[in-house]
């Protein structure tokens, strides 16, 4: 139907008659000629309309926005000083000789351009017209070259593509599962999976020695800007690979992946740092280094100060007292302050002390703040010391039990530093390692896996079981500006590990068995070291394009309540459809006021 792309072309084709296909943009009568631009993925051409021709003219009359044409014409250059050199087809023009209206629009919901405000839900409804804007269609595009390259980088490195099946059993990462009623298997479900992680497991011990996979992931939680409740990762396993090894050849890769889809050099090692030193200096364990700011403890100073607030947590060993000083920030007004409290509020700090440091030279008087009084020089005299102070700053204080200091001031620390335009640098990535295994849930008295229960300790069977709330795994997360855009992990390899891990998650023999059983069995046959890791893609994709939310670069994706407002699903089935699956609704549809 066509010789061209619209955006395709220009003075290259000069003088030749060439056809296209695409959408009106833009229809522009001036004084008996008409223009219209039309548009395909490849871009914008002008097309211009003379009204010798009259049945040509009256077609191009009639067109409207998104109107879908088939036009044939003459490529010529532009009249001079009509040229634009923004478009690449801003040099020439289409003498239309001959246009088929392939189909008619009705008035768009929204104009199809990129910079428009428009209501999320209603983009989503009318998503095929959503993505025809070009902003989308670069992201798209982005998306198309970022699979590319991570493919080819995988299958240059002897990786094997493997699917993994989508009907299968629970497989814990923390979410609530998604299930689909079996109806061969009655009273029985399949889950979804969170993700492949122990199919990938059995294909090492099948000795497929290198997978990936670019797969669904399927997560009932909260949604967030960086979470959908289907995303896609790519899925990675490797056999005979220490964390060392697997870091590095995944850094070579996301390096390669930078420069070859946006030009970015990430540089030539990523930084490293240990779970503990990053939620003790950013409050997070998934620092944003791009932020020059940071929590410094100050407990030790603060221990006998006549200030309940700061000596209670002191004095704690699950508090913790930390300054953060904010260079240049002293000129914050009681009411930008006020916000700040107002927004820590949120993470559930009772407060936020401040110091504004205006004249260090004058001592205590030279220090303007509520708290200042209530501690003797030589503590503010330290605490200055240790933030680094100076004229003109602004030193925040949080203190309270130390998961509440850690979120507050962390959370405080990236407002800020976006607030105040501080970021240093465009990229900053960083491995976090030396997760701990475990953390302890207060709620109910237990042992949760901080990263999945599968994942190998650093430490021998006996020292776990002497002391799981101490002991580190071998897991790494690749943090970038702030976002988890990726993380993994070496596995247990053996059984009898493997049995201790589930026992200290409270995980009874029965119960892992019934749950895990081939897992367990699959363990006893050589199973390999192995470790790998998993990308989620339609992050990394979010940061490459700027954008601010998953949502943009996923082309079908859910509203924050977990629905697809274009083809409306979630939805009722038929009573037929229950039935053969032996399901008895507890609400049947459309009951629900009784
Ligand atoms: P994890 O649960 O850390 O690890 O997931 C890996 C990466 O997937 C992305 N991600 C998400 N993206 C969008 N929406 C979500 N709801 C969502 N949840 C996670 C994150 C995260 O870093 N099986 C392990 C990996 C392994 O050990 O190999 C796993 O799934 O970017
Ligand atoms: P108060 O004596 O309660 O008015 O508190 C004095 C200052 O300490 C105020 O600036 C409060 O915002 C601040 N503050 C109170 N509780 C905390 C806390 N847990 N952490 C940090 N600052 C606090």
């Amino acid at each position: 139907m066509r010789t061209h792309k619209c955006g395709e072309l220009n003075t290259q084709q000069l003088d030749q008659t060439v056809s296209i296909c695409g959408w009106v943009h833009r229809r522009r009568d001036h004084g008996g000629v008409i223009f219209i631009d039309l548009r395909d993925r490849a871009g914008l051409v002008q097309v211009v309309v003379d009204p010798d021709v009259a049945d040509v003219f009256a077609t191009a009359e009639s067109v409207r926005s998104e109107y879908v044409l088939q036009i044939t014409g003459l490529v010529r250059h532009r009249p001079e000083g009509t040229v634009n050199a923004n478009m690449h087809s801003g040099a020439i023009e289409i003498l239309a000789k001959n246009i088929v209206v392939l189909n008619e629009s009705e008035t768009p919901p929204f104009p199809v351009e990129s910079d428009i405000e428009v209501n999320e839900e209603l983009r989503l409804r009318y998503r095929y017209i959503d993505l025809r804007r070009t902003v989308m269609q670069e992201k798209m595009k982005v998306r198309r070259d970022v699979t590319r390259v991570l493919r080819n980088f995988l299958d240059d490195n002897e990786f094997f593509e493997i699917e993994t099946p989508y009907l299968t059993k629970a497989t814990p990462e923390g979410a609530r599962d998604y299930i689909v009623p079996s109806r061969t298997h009655e009273n029985s479900f399949f889950a979804l999976p969170q993700s492949p992680q122990l199919y990938k497991q059995m294909l090492m011990v099948a000795g497929m020695d290198r997978y990936y996979q670019v797969v669904r992931c399927f997560r009932d939680e909260d949604l967030r800007a960086d979470r959908q409740p289907e995303f896609t990762q790519l899925d990675i396993e490797t056999s005979f690979m220490d964390e060392n090894e697997i870091m590095h050849i995944m850094e070579e890769m996301i390096r390669q992946l930078f420069i070859k889809v946006i030009g970015v050099n990430l540089g030539d090692k990523f930084p490293r740092i240990s779970h503990q030193e990053a939620v003790s200096r950013y409050g997070v364990d998934r620092p944003d280094l791009r932020i020059p700011l940071e929590l410094v403890d100050i407990a030790e100073d603060m221990k006998d100060v006549d200030f309940k607030v700061f000596s209670a947590p002191a004095n704690d060993p699950k508090g913790r007292v930390v300054a953060m000083r904010v260079p240049g920030a002293g000129e914050l007004s009681r009411k930008d302050i006020d916000a700040l409290t107002k927004y820590v509020s949120i993470y559930g700090a009772r407060g936020l002390a401040y110091i504004k440091v205006n004249d260090l030279a004058a001592g205590v008087d030279g220090l303007q703040s509520p708290i200042v009084k209530f501690a003797p020089a030589e503590v503010w005299d330290s605490v200055l010391a240790k933030t680094g102070a100076q004229n003109g700053d602004l030193i925040f204080f949080g203190a309270d039990k130390a998961s509440i200091v850690n979120e507050a001031m962390g959370a405080l620390r990236v407002k800020l530093g976006h607030d105040l335009n501080l970021l240093e640098g465009d990229w900053k990535p960083v491995w976090v390692i030396d997760f701990p295994m475990f953390d302890w849930d207060e709620k109910s008295n237990r042992f949760n896996a901080i990263h999945h229960p599968f994942t190998a300790p650093s430490c021998s069977v006996e020292e776990l079981v002497a002391n799981p709330g101490a002991a580190l795994s071998r897991a790494y997360d690749l943090v970038l500006n702030g976002t988890e855009v990726g993380g993994g992990s070496i596995r247990i390899n053996r059984t009898a590990m493997q049995q201790t891990v589930f026992e200290i998650l409270g995980i009874g023999e029965d119960e892992a068995r019934e749950k895990f059983g081939f897992l367990l069995d699959a363990l006893k046959y050589g199973a390999p070291p192995h470790g790998g890791l998993a990308f989620g893609l339609d992050r990394l994709v979010m940061l490459m394009t700027g954008s601010t939310s998953i949502r943009d670069v996923i082309a079908f994706p859910k509203t924050q309540s977990a629905a697809c407002p274009l083809v409306s699903a979630p939805a009722v089935v038929t009573d037929e459809q229950l039935k053969e699956l032996g399901i008895r609704l507890i609400k049947p549809a459309g009951k629900e006021k009784n």
